[in-house]
Parts: C-alpha cells; structure tokens; sequence
C-alpha cells in the first residue's frame, strides 16, 4: 500500500509541472486537503510554509515531509479569522525573507443548519475566514507576486458555490464569493505573470463534515471523493493556468447539469442531497 501511495505521489510529480525550489504557503494545513497539498508540493521539492491553528499535526506533517522529501518546511500556528492576521503573516515571513511563489488559500469551513438558529457570531466568525482573510491573503502575497512577474494562487471554493442552498446558506455564498472572485483575479493578474486558479471540490472525505456539524445522506456519500485526487486535480488546474475547475466526474455532471436547470429546482435538490 505504502509503495502504491508513493508511486501515485511520483505521478504527480510528473504531471503537476511546478517549478522545484518554490515556496509555497498553505493555510489549514493540519487537515484535510491541506496535508494532500502539501506532500503533493514537498514531493516536488517545493517548501513550505504551513499555517493553521493546531499546531501539532502540522509539526508531525513537516517533521514527515521533510524526512521523505528533504524541503524546508516553517510552521505557523496561527488563527487567519482574527483580524488583521493575513498581513501579520505576511511580516512575520517578510522579517525571515521568506518569498512566497505559491500560494494555497486553503482554509476554511462550513456551517450546517437554518441560518436563524445559527448563531450569528459564528456565521461572521466563518465569513471572516472564507472571505476576509482568503481575500487579504491574496493581497497581500499577489502584490509581490505581481511585483516579480510571477506567481500561482489557488483558491478553494466548492461545488457549493455553483447555486445557493438551503441549510448551508451563508457557506455556499462564501464560496460563490471564492469563486467569482478567483475567476475575475484570474483574468487582472494573468497580464503580470500570476496564475489564479479556483478549484470546486464535491463533498470529500476531510475533517469538513464535522467541522460543519452536516450529516452525510446515503446520496452524498455516493459522491464522496477522497482527497488526494482533488488536490491533484487543483495543483494539475493551477500548473496549466486555468480559471477555474471542477473536481471529478460526478460533480462535473452536477455542475453541467446546473447550466440546464432553473434555480428553484437546484435549491430543491441541493437541500434534498444536503439538507
Ligand atoms: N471536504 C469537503 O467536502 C469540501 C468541499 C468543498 C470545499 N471544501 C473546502 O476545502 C477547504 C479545506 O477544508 P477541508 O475539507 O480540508 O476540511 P478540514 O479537514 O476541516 O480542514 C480545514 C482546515 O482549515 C483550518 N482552519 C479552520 N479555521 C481556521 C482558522 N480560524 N485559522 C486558520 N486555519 C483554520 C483547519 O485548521 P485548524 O482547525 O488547525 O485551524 C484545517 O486545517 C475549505 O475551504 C472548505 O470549505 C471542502
């Protein structure tokens, strides 16, 4: 098993085409596709600077990758929700003349439930990290990046982000946001050498269900990716200079389908599927 893992790792390496000897920042890193990012880049000798709340599993994962990999991993235990993080991290970096070439605007998380029995802290709690911070993020390393004439942003939305839904109203909002403003980032930052690419996962097998609090219907669980195979098919987007994509078959299909449907009919399905 161990040899088929490191073996698809070597497939990527080939595949993905990001240049060695990078560095790469990746938020929520102690999670979820955050540990598929990042061994997918330190597999290509990129390193890495991880940054999240739990320290530990982030020290385990660096104390791993740079063992099988040899990268220069940093671990930045930090909260992104808290205001004025994103440029706190971005000194923090400067003081130490850590550059940052790729960027992974991973972090974040869902709310499951009605929207008025959500408290609402934790509603603006949630959209201060999704929006708020993923967009000073991206300001404040895209500026550099633009500087230099080069760079790679990815940016995780979702399926979600495609048609609202009931029961996770202001989490696929969030994401809608991620995504139209990857996409219109794609298009200012491209003339000055950065590569913007929003990747849309389905429903995945990470710590976001129960960070959520969502229960997972039989349906749903049909559709479940796991994630190595979205993160691969992120960093494959962002390699080739895409816009935007889409992970995985059946989600592509959700995601046509979307195009052929009125928007009533996508809520109703949406809260049938997630509800
Ligand atoms: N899994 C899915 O079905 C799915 C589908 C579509 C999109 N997504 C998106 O994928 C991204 C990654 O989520 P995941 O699925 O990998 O879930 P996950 O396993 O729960 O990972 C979430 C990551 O975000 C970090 N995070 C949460 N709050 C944070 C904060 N205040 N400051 C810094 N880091 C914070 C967490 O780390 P700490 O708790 O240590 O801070 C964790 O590393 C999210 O943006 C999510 O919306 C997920």
């Amino acid at each position: 098993m161990r040899h088929t893992a490191d073996a698809r790792t070597q497939i990527s390496l080939v595949e993905l085409d990001v240049p060695p000897g990078k560095r790469a920042l990746i938020t929520g890193a102690s999670s979820g596709f955050g540990l598929e990012f990042a061994e997918l880049l330190a597999a290509q000798k990129v390193n890495l600077v991880l940054a999240a709340r739990r320290k530990e599993p982030m020290e385990n994962l660096a104390v791993d990758l740079r063992r099988k990999y040899g990268v220069d991993i940093l671990v930045e235990p930090i909260d992104l929700a808290a205001p004025g993080a994103a440029a706190g991290l971005k000194k923090s970096l400067d003081e130490r003349a850590l550059q940052i070439d790729i960027l992974v605007n991973n972090a974040g998380y869902g709310l499951h439930g009605e929207f008025l029995e959500t408290p609402l802290e934790r509603t603006t709690d949630m959209i201060q990290l999704n929006i708020t911070a993923l967009t000073e993020l991206s300001y404040v390393f895209g500026r550099d990046m633009a500087a230099r004439g080069s760079g790679q942003i990815l940016l995780i939305a979702s399926l979600l982000a495609l048609q609202p839904v009931p029961t996770f109203a202001a989490y696929a909002a969030t994401k809608s946001y991620v995504l139209a403003f990857g996409e219109a980032l794609h298009d200012e930052l491209r003339p000055q050498g950065v590569v913007v690419t929003s990747l849309c996962p389905g429903h995945t097998e990470t710590g976001f269900d129960a960070a959520a609090g969502a229960p997972v219907s039989p349906m749903l669980r049909l559709l479940t990716m796991k994630p190595r195979p979205v993160a691969e098919i992120g960093l494959r987007a962002l390699s080739q200079g895409k816009a935007s994509v889409v992970a995985g078959f059946m989600n592509n299909i959700v995601a046509f389908s979307n195009r052929l449907t009125p928007r009533s009919m996508q809520r109703a399905t949406m809260k049938r599927i997630l509800g």
